[in-house]
């Protein structure tokens, strides 16, 4: 589970069935972790029309991009990927059909169907239910192709309610879009406006993953601290905040774990802190975005927030949990960020200590406030403050990891490692955490005594109790 990062993951679930109806998706996915579960759920909604997943492009009957269209270089991914795909269309005779999914197609789709004529099919984050009939109409040679809708619950309530699995931790979109608009982002327009599931289908698709061997489950929002979901049908007219549906959750028996990300810092309630201190299933761990040091580049980013109003948080959660790990995002050379401006930010990263963080330098979005804003910062020294901002946040994060060394952590074991006899695991912190033992524990908590430390991932031996 790779955290915040802007990882390409290729995935498939079950083998390939030589069934001469069986037709064979392949997805790749770009970009946050809620598009990873978007992809997962796309193979479910197409399961019972006859797709099975497939580890490569090259003879797959449907290919889709899950794009990501956070900053430039991501978006840009989509179009040479796109360049590749085509010449393999070419080899299927333009049998294969090709869909471009995720938040590039929302906030380019039209762009997409005039520069890559091999695109079949563009559909945005809200309209991945009707993926089938999309598929069919295309087939047909029928109807729009073009797919940007914003329904959100309707989304929701027209997947499959159950899940396929893939080891024993699985993503669970709570909460979809964001009204909070910060000038540099583009989610607000991609994702729509802030919508939260309401908590039964929640636990009907958690119990369901429980049911298949799932142990720890990260809920998942762009926002997903405002969650404010319909309360259980006995509690109608309610809604419940994120903090009071983690307790529920945490009844669900073999749910061991549970995550949640992103959090914006103005949705921190004392309701949910409270819980970080009393429900041990909740590890101790939480992503909280500052992006800057700087007041006045808070302001002009449109977070709604001060720095010191950050760091009274930070001490408030710290106070409620004292083990807890932080970790958070930046962005350098906001437009107007001058060099003492930059300075608040490693001083805010040296005064509150992260345990990881990701840094970005800052892209300019179309049709994003920032993108319109004088004072844009040259290159070359966006570049020059990242590589200083890195280079503290990477001795922190070293460090945080090396403080573990000697001590016994929780850890879940997910799969093997590369070794022989590797096993490989999340310690409650969200390090890789790898050690020997066998391969029958997969799926299971066990301790382990971490001897060795690096920069992103821990090493141990397996302690009996
Ligand atoms: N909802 C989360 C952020 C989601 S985007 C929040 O409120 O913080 C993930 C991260 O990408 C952001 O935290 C930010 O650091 C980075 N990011 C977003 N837009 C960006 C842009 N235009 N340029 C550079 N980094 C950006
Ligand atoms: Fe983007 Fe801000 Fe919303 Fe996060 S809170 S998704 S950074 S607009
Ligand atoms: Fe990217 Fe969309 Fe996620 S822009 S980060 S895939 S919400």
């Amino acid at each position: 589970m790779g955290h915040q990062t802007l990882a390409e993951t290729t995935k498939s679930g079950q083998s390939e069935s030589k069934t001469a109806n069986t037709k064979k998706l392949f997805i790749k996915t770009y970009g946050c972790q809620m598009n990873v579960y978007d992809s997962e759920r796309m193979r479910d909604v197409l399961a019972p029309v006859g797709y099975t997943p497939v580890d490569s492009p090259d003879g797959a009957d449907l290919v889709v991009l899950n794009t990501c269209h956070i900053r430039e270089k991501a978006a840009e991914k989509v179009y040479s990927e796109l360049g590749r795909i085509r010449k393999l269309k070419e080899k299927s005779g333009g049998k294969m059909k090709v869909a471009v999914a995720g938040c590039v197609a929302q906030a380019e789709g039209e762009e997409i169907m005039r520069r890559a004529p091999v695109v079949d099919l563009v559909l945005g984050p809200q309209s991945y239910h009707k993926l089938p009939e999309m598929i069919a109409r295309v087939s047909r040679k029928l109807g729009e192709r073009l797919e940007t809708d914003f329904d959100t619950q309707e989304k929701f309530d027209l997947m499959p309610q159950t899940r396929t699995v893939d080891g024993p931790t699985a993503f669970l979109t709570i909460q979809e879009g964001c009204d909070k608009f910060c000038t540099f982002c583009v989610v607000p327009y991609t994702r729509g406006a802030e919508f939260s599931r309401p908590v039964d289908q929640i636990v009907a698709e958690a119990r369901s993953l429980v049911a298949q061997g799932v142990r720890e489950i990260t809920l998942l929002g762009q926002n997903v601290n405002a969650y404010h979901g319909a309360a259980p049908k006995l509690e109608a007219d309610e809604s419940w905040g994120l903090g009071q549906l983690i307790k529920h959750l945490a009844k669900i028996g073999g749910l061991d774990r549970l995550r949640y990300t992103t959090s914006h810092p103005r949705d921190m309630d004392d309701a949910l802190i409270e819980v970080h201190r009393d429900e041990p299933a909740l590890m101790p761990y939480l992503h909280l975005p500052l992006q800057a040091g700087s007041d006045r580049i808070l302001k002009a980013m449109n977070r709604d927030h001060t720095y010191a109003e950050f760091k009274k948080l930070v001490a408030k959660i710290r106070a409620a949990k004292p083990e807890l790990a932080l970790s958070s995002d930046f962005i350098v050379g906001f437009p107007g960020e001058s060099e003492l401006d930059f300075k608040r930010t490693l001083e805010a990263v040296e005064e509150i200590g992260f345990a990881s963080s990701f840094s970005f330098k800052y892209s300019p979005r179309p049709g994003t406030p920032g993108a319109a804003m004088p004072g844009q910062v040259p290159e070359d020294v966006k570049s020059e403050r990242l590589a200083r901002l890195q280079k503290l946040l990477t001795a922190q994060q070293l460090a945080f990891n090396q403080s573990l060394i000697g001590k016994t952590l929780s850890v879940l074991i997910e799969g093997t490692g590369r070794g022989e006899n590797e096993l490989f695991g999340r310690a409650p912190y969200l390090q890789g955490t790898h050690f020997i033992g066998d391969e029958n524990l997969i799926g299971n908590i066990v301790s382990v005594e971490i001897t060795d430390a690096g920069q992103n991932s821990l090493r141990g031996i397996l302690s009996d109790g």
